[in-house]
């Protein structure tokens, strides 16, 4: 049996690593991965390869940047073009992004069989371009894996046959579980190293970290980070922030390339006790997230290693798609980027006001070994 795995996006390789890994044990069934180039960037895509011990993509697309149009419509096109040359009985899709949609479209015009991991999250929030890429992508899918219980009742309540959904857990935590250790030997001095200048602001000297006494950032949402006012409540919660601890902030080449276009990289680059570092590889941001006191995020994936790791997470969004997280995990939804209502939260979470959360159920190392039963059998 053959099977493409389909990646394209930063949050999408360490999904597919350990599922890749998985079925190396069913030696009937042939594995491949195609990558799209929605994220091309050495520090955006193969650094994740090595690290998770990717085998290196047998087809690339190429695709790159563009409109959300552009981006869907180029990988559509070339997807068909590889599906003449490559034909698989079973493809995989994982997650929301823009080539997770794409491809499944391509394969259900094409007849053959779709796999989506990471099946049934809903936020509720049709303004987000991935909330229409999982609707859609699951409307189409064959297979739906399904990482958390409120993904079961979703695809429920949108008519999906029993037959095609699994709980099967989380991914993602797969590969936490799996690299951790080997992310703990990196030391936090060196990754200060990489921190980042434009040359313009001199920046403010580096702190010297423990484990405990900083707070990591990541902010990549076109919803927070596209316009002016979006970039300015950033600075001031970073401002805020810095009273009270040191902050990492892992900039996204979107957010860097904003801050740039409305001349604020100078104002973000003076903030003492703010270190910028360039987006980091798998192991360093996880090394980063396993010794914060608490991380500031727009990101999905984010929520849920938080949630494993027991770390406080402020998330900067109205809405989740991974409910479990707030309900059962660490998280916490600020319903937007207001700069006031966050120095709260850290003030609450610095002073021991917050929840320790529990793991939910699954999400426990084994998901993609319960995925490839599945597949295996079929
Ligand atoms: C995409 C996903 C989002 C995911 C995020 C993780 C969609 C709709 N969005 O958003 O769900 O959380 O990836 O990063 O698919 N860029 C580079 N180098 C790169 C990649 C991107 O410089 O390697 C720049 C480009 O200018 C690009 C911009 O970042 O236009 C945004 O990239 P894009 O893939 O359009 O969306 P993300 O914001 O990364």
């Amino acid at each position: 049996m053959k099977i493409l795995h389909v990646v394209g996006a930063r949050p999408n390789f360490m999904k597919v690593a350990p599922l890749s890994r998985a079925l190396q044990q069913y030696p009937h069934i042939e594995s491949r991965i195609v990558h799209t180039g929605q994220h091309y960037d050495e520090k955006m895509s193969d650094i994740f390869f090595r690290q998770l011990e990717l085998p290196r993509p047998d087809y690339y697309l190429g695709i790159g940047g563009g409109t959300h149009t552009q981006q869907t419509a180029k990988i559509m096109l070339a997807f068909e073009e590889l599906l003449r040359e490559y034909r698989p009985d079973i493809i995989v899709v994982v997650g929301d992004v823009n080539s997770t949609l794409a491809a499944s479209l391509v394969a259900k015009k094409e007849g053959i069989r779709l796999a989506h991991v990471e099946a049934g999250l809903r936020s509720g929030d049709r303004a987000m371009p991935e909330e229409i890429n999982r609707i859609l992508t699951d409307s189409v899918s064959d297979y739906l894996f399904v990482s958390e219980m409120a993904g079961m009742i979703n695809l429920s309540r949108e008519g999906v046959p029993g037959e095609k959904m699994f709980f099967v857990g989380n991914v993602m935590i797969d590969s936490l579980i799996f690299f951790r250790q080997k992310a703990s030997r990196l030391t936090l001095e060196g990754l200060l190293e990489q921190r980042m200048s434009s040359g313009g602001a001199p920046s403010s000297p580096t702190p010297s970290l423990s484990g405990g006494d900083y707070a990591l950032m990541t902010m990549h949402r076109p919803s927070n980070v596209d316009g002016e006012e979006g970039l300015n409540n950033i600075l001031q919660i970073i401002r805020d922030t810095v009273k009270r601890l040191p902050v990492i902030f892992a900039i996204h080449p979107r957010t860097y390339k904003n801050f740039g276009k409305f001349n604020l990289l100078d104002a973000l680059e003076a903030i003492p006790g703010l270190v910028l570092l360039p987006p980091q590889g798998y192991l360093q941001f996880l090394r980063l997230m396993d010794s914060a006191a608490l991380i500031i995020t727009d990101s999905g994936g984010i929520q849920e290693e938080t949630t494993y790791l027991q770390i406080p997470c402020l998330t900067l969004r109205s809405s989740t798609e991974r409910p479990s997280t707030v309900e059962l995990g660490t998280n916490f939804l600020m319903a937007s980027l207001a700069p006031a209502a966050v120095r709260q939260k850290v003030s609450d979470i610095l002073d021991g006001k917050t929840k320790k959360g529990i793991i939910p159920p699954f999400w426990d190392g084994q998901a993609a070994v319960r995925i490839a039963e599945v597949l295996g059998g079929i």
